[in-house]
C-alpha cells in the first residue's frame, strides 16, 4: 500500500486520523463466499426490526425521486419487508439478470480487492445490519447500504457493465489515476443523478439508501452539473458531509460510453 498522504482515499485518510475504525478498509486473507456458500447471519429481533423500519420508510422517500432502472432492479429483487435478504438470493437474481454474482465481506475492502471483485463481475457486499442509533447515518458500509442500494441497480445490463470497467480500469490505475478514479465512481456509483424523459433522479447509492441525502440530493441547495469523466476525475469530495455538488447523466449508456472513453485514454481499459 502506498503510504503518501496525498495518494491515500478519503477513506483510507478517516482511517489514519481516527475517525471510525469501520472506516478503515480490510484485506481478506482468503477469498469471500459466493451466492448459495454464504450462510444467512442469526440476526437479532432488533437488526430484523430496523430493516424493516428503514425499508419500508425509504421506500416511501424513493417514490418519484429513484430512477426507474433502480426502481426495475428493486422490483426484481423482490426483497422482503420484514426480513432482512439472503445474499444468496441476491446472487441468483444477478446473475439471472447480468451474469454478475454477490459475495459476502466483513466490512469496507482495500481498493485493490475491492476493484478485483468489479472487475470479476462480483459485487462484494457486507450482510450485517447497523445498531436502532444508527438508522438515520452510519459512516460505514452495512448491508441497507450495500444490499438495498447496490444490488438492485446490477440488475441493469449498461450500469453493470459501466461498474465492471471501473473495477477493471481501477486495477490498472498508478499514482493519481487512483484518485481520478474514486472520484468518479462516488460521483456516479455514490451520488449520481440522472436527468432523462422522467426528469432529474437519483441513481447513486449513497443518497438512494441514506434517510437525509434523498431528500437534500435533488433541491436547489445542491448544484448540479453535467455529467462529463474528465472532469468528474478532478473533483474533490468530502465524505462527512452532504454532498453540495452533484454531476448529471442523461443515461447509462452516456455514462458507459464517457467513462469508457475517458478510461482508454488514460491507458486503462483495452479497446472493446
Ligand atoms: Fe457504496
Amino acid at each position: 500500500m502506498n503510504t503518501k498522504n496525498e495518494e491515500l482515499s478519503a477513506f483510507e485518510k478517516a482511517g489514519l486520523e481516527g475517525t471510525d475504525p469501520r472506516c478503515v478498509p480490510v484485506t481478506l486473507t482468503e477469498p469471500a463466499p459466493i451466492g448459495r456458500d454464504i450462510k444467512y447471519p442469526d440476526y437479532t429481533d432488533e437488526e430484523q426490526e430496523n430493516w424493516q423500519i428503514m425499508y419500508a420508510r425509504q421506500l416511501k422517500l424513493l417514490e418519484g425521486r429513484a430512477a426507474a432502472e433502480y426502481m426495475d432492479g428493486l422490483h426484481k429483487m423482490e426483497f422482503s419487508p420484514d426480513r432482512i435478504p439472503y445474499l444468496g438470493d441476491i446472487c441468483a437474481v444477478l446473475e439471472k439478470a447480468t451474469n454478475w454474482r454477490a459475495a459476502r465481506i466483513p466490512g469496507l475492502l482495500a481498493e485493490e480487492q475491492f476493484f478485483g471483485y468489479l472487475a470479476d463481475r462480483v459485487f462484494p457486499s457486507t450482510d450485517y445490519m447497523r445498531p436502532r442509533h444508527e438508522l438515520d447515518y452510519t459512516p460505514a458500509p452495512d448491508l441497507f447500504h450495500d444490499i438495498f442500494g447496490h444490488t438492485p441497480l446490477i440488475t441493469n445490463p449498461t450500469f453493470a457493465n459501466f461498474y465492471q470497467k471501473i473495477g477493471q480500469a481501477a486495477l490498472k490505475a498508478q499514482g493519481r489515476q487512483r484518485r481520478q478514479l474514486e472520484r468518479i465512481y462516488w460521483f456516479t456509483v455514490e451520488f449520481g443523478l440522472i436527468d432523462d424523459k422522467n426528469g432529474l433522479q437519483i441513481y447513486g447509492n449513497g443518497i438512494l439508501s441514506s434517510f437525509e441525502e434523498v431528500q437534500h440530493s435533488l433541491t436547489d441547495k445542491v448544484e448540479k452539473k453535467p455529467f462529463e469523466a474528465a472532469v468528474v476525475a478532478e473533483q474533490e469530495y468530502d465524505v462527512w458531509h452532504m454532498q453540495p455538488l452533484l454531476f448529471v447523466i442523461d443515461s447509462f449508456e452516456q455514462l458507459e460510453n464517457d467513462f469508457y472513453k475517458w478510461a482508454q485514454g488514460q491507458g486503462l481499459l483495452e479497446e472493446n
